[in-house]
């Protein structure tokens, strides 16, 4: 079975359905309301999880309704929950999202998230060393995150590394990482580069090897040399919320298939992810997946 360890956050999703998004110093009428989990390093741990990987997350919640929630959803998808911490002083962390045409708007307050420590990855050593890859996100300290990347490193277990939310990164640590994982808009901030610049030449310059989403347009990657087109797959949106998150847990499950099958792997699953309301809602069985990918073969 494929070992994944997954360094991130959890949070609680607010979620409002809108026909449109709300301006500023504007009040409209929402159509729903759900509260969900998710959090970028639960969603990905829980598309791994759905994947057929056995997962360990390290992470924090607090002692909140939430965190008993969350920590209860976890644990029913069979997370091994042993390096995430429970702070009785903290509150859990929350997205308040608005999902308006298939379309989202996310605020995160990290709360506990901003709590999960370089130490704590170093407890997480021993799993991290038996895992086939490591996941870790950027909705944590960003010292807890280069403490990752230089223990996945250190013990040559390949770290995927998506940065999201975007900050700027020092080359060096970019080239900790076996790929690193963002969008257009992600990858001119971790360059400090032009957004409008062609996502191409952008792939070329940076330091490491990449794969860069691009919605339904799929995405590209490059190991070396020139940069690699995986089309996406056509799909009705309800929500993508997770989408990205179950990218990226499907490429870290399928690395050892070779780059370009986890990629169109990765893109099928981000594609069903978004069928259902919610980040987690959508994220694909492995069966479903195979079925799925079955009926769409490569051309
Ligand atoms: O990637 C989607 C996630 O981003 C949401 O679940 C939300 O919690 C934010 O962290």
């Amino acid at each position: 079975m494929t070992r994944i360890v997954v360094v991130g956050s959890i949070n609680m999703d607010l979620v409002t359905q809108a026909t449109r998004f709300v301006g500023p110093g504007e009040t409209i009428l929402g159509q729903g309301f759900v509260t969900v989990a998710g959090g970028k390093g639960a969603n990905q741990a829980v598309a791994a999880g759905r994947l057929g990987a056995e997962v360990a997350l390290v992470g924090a919640i607090g002692g909140d309704v939430f965190g008993r929630q969350l920590h209860a959803g976890l644990e029913a998808e069979a997370i091994d929950l042993a390096h995430v911490h429970a702070l009785c002083d903290a509150s859990s962390g929350t997205a308040s999202i608005t999902v308006a045409g298939g379309e989202n708007q996310i605020i995160v307050v990290p709360a506990a998230n901003a709590r999960v420590t370089p130490a704590q990855v170093q407890q997480a050593h021993a799993a991290i060393r038996r895992a086939d890859a490591v996941l870790v996100q950027m909705e944590i300290p960003l010292e807890t995150v280069e403490a990752t990347l230089r223990l996945g490193h250190r013990l040559g277990v390949p770290v995927i590394l998506n940065p999201a939310p975007a900050q700027r990164l020092p080359a060096e640590w970019l080239k900790l990482a076996r790929y690193v994982t963002p969008n257009q808009h992600e990858l001119a901030i971790l360059l400090g580069a032009d957004a409008s610049d062609d996502f191409r030449d952008l792939m070329q310059r940076a330091p490491c090897p990449l794969v860069l989403t691009r919605g339904e347009e799929g995405a590209w990657y490059r190991d070396q040399g020139e940069p690699v087109h995986q089309p996406g797959f056509k799909v009705d949106v309800v929500d993508s919320t997770g989408a990205g998150d179950t990218f990226n847990a499907a490429l870290a499950v399928f690395l050892h298939e070779g780059l370009p099958a986890a990629v169109r792997k990765a893109c099928a699953a981000a594609a069903l992810s978004v069928g259902k309301l919610g980040a987690q809602g959508g994220m694909p069985r492995l069966a479903d997946l195979d079925a799925w990918l079955a009926a769409h073969p490569a051309s």
